[in-house]
């Protein structure tokens, strides 16, 4: 099979995507730890989970075309000074992601590659859902 370099592209700035998601995630949920939020800082390591998962089945697709997984462009981690303010940043984080896998998605689409559609497909719908999860989590501490 002929190497696709866009599709390693797209496997590869996504994993960048996730290595930056998991480490913003992985920090505001230590930040809230401290700031004594139990339940928040618990949901942000959920959250960091979840991104990890993404990263390895990213990671098992660039290895599986013979390719050592490069992340590049790391979004860089912001953290927000209070909790809606990380709500709201982390929004913008994942609708970031949702854009990047919707591109990958129709790049797959158009090269027929079922597979690589599959995989960023499934990335997408949980991205979506935590886009979801956020905006609800953020109009509970506005109404707090
Ligand atoms: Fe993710
Ligand atoms: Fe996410």
């Amino acid at each position: 099979m002929l190497m696709d370099a866009r599709l390693i592209g797209y496997l590869n700035r996504a994993a960048g995507h996730e290595l930056g998601a998991i480490q913003q995630y992985l920090a505001q949920s230590r930040l809230c730890e401290m700031w004594g939020m139990a339940d928040f800082s618990r949901q942000f390591s959920e959250d960091a989970k979840e991104e990890t998962g993404h990263l390895s089945d990213l990671m098992d697709a660039l290895l599986r075309l013979g390719v050592t997984p490069q992340a590049s462009h790391v979004p860089p981690v912001r953290l927000g000074r209070t909790l809606e303010q990380m709500l709201e940043i982390d929004r913008q984080l994942e609708y970031d992601a949702i854009r990047l896998y919707e591109e990958a998605v129709d790049y797959c689409a158009r090269q027929r590659d079922a597979t690589h559609q599959a995989l960023f497909d499934r990335i997408l719908r949980d991205e979506l859902e935590h886009l979801g999860t956020l905006d609800q989590l953020g109009s509970r501490v506005k109404a707090a």
